[in-house]
């Protein structure tokens, strides 16, 4: 057994991990799934998990993730990273070392969460770029889809996969985390504060009002709000326990074929919200170049 960064979602003790599951001194036991992931949500939120995204929208997102178009945004995120964790240390212990083991991948050392993670692949690609420069972390990934849990724990085992709700009390400890990631997904400023350690970096991702423009003018995806940045900095600063860091554009054009642009839509929010029509369109979209034009947002935790 192994004690690491996480509590117990119902009473906040610490919890430790097993091959099988996590539990905490109190006895509140959370099994692990066939896939790896952890339910961490408490019985009586459980049923949150319709919110979430759908084994469809995760799959096209994979697809779109998978063949590249945002990696630009992934060198920006792991740029931001790499300036705030020390360098290597020859007594690092490359991640991977331990990933052949069926246990849970639970340690203590310095912890990166992914809220609301999705299929995994940032956090993943981010994770392995790091134990590549020899500055390994704990992945830990959260999201409020069992599906998302799923595709995450199957594919990267090396990630502490948990179905956790972002606006409840996260699963870690205060101070657990030195990263906190979270890319087009839901907020708690307080419980980013809460988790980060102090001079931790949160690490947060916007589109910008441009992004996917020639593909809003065509097809049924969500109107990106005018003022969303500005508003998500008064936000996450209000309580003065996260200060902006500043911010990186990052824009650029993708030329797409049809697939790719069919996947943009099925991935999307609007994804939830597509009838027959709307289908049929999607399935029609030709090849495109589509701007992709996004805001990294850093804050430092006091
Ligand atoms: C647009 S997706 C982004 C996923 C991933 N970060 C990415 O960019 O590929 C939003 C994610 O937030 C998750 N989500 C929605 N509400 C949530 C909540 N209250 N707590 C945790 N995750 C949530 C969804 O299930 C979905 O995986
Ligand atoms: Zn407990």
């Amino acid at each position: 057994m192994t004690a690491g960064p996480l509590i117990c979602p119902v009473c906040a003790a610490p919890l430790a991990g097993t091959t099988t599951a996590l539990c905490c001194p109190a006895g509140h036991h959370f099994d692990r799934a066939r896939e790896g992931y952890v339910n961490l949500l408490p019985a009586r939120g459980r049923r949150a998990v319709d919110r979430g995204d759908t084994a469809a929208m995760l799959r096209a997102r994979r697809t779109f993730l998978e063949a590249g178009y945002y990696l630009p945004l992934l060198a920006a995120l792991y740029d931001d990273i790499a300036s705030l964790l020390p360098p290597a240390s020859p007594l690092a212990r490359p991640m991977d070392e331990g990933s052949k083991a069926e246990a849970l991948p639970l340690h203590p050392s310095e912890s990166m969460l992914d809220a609301g993670c999705g299929e995994g692949w940032y956090l993943a690609s981010l994770g392995a770029r790091l134990a590549a420069a020899g500055r390994p972390v704990q992945l830990i990934g959260t999201d409020i889809s069992r599906d998302a849990a799923r595709l995450t724990a199957r594919r990267y085992p090396e990630i502490l996969t948990l179905v956790a709700d972002t606006a409840r009390r996260l699963p870690l400890a205060d101070g657990a985390a030195r990263i906190v990631l979270n890319v087009f997904a839901p907020r708690n400023p307080a419980e980013f504060a809460r988790v980060l350690a102090p001079g931790g970096l949160l690490l947060t991702v916007i589109p910008a009002p441009e992004h996917l423009r020639e593909l809003r003018a065509v097809a049924p995806l969500l109107a990106i709000e005018p003022d969303k940045e500005s508003e998500l900095i008064a936000r996450l600063t209000a309580a003065g326990r996260l200060y902006p860091a500043g911010r990186t554009p990052v824009a650029y054009a993708m030329r797409l074929p049809p697939a790719a642009v069919q996947a943009l839509v099925m991935m999307s929010p609007a994804a939830h919200h597509l009838d027959d029509a709307d289908l049929q369109l999607v399935a029609e979209l030709p090849a495109m170049t589509i701007t992709a034009s996004f805001v990294v947002l850093r804050f430092i935790r006091r």
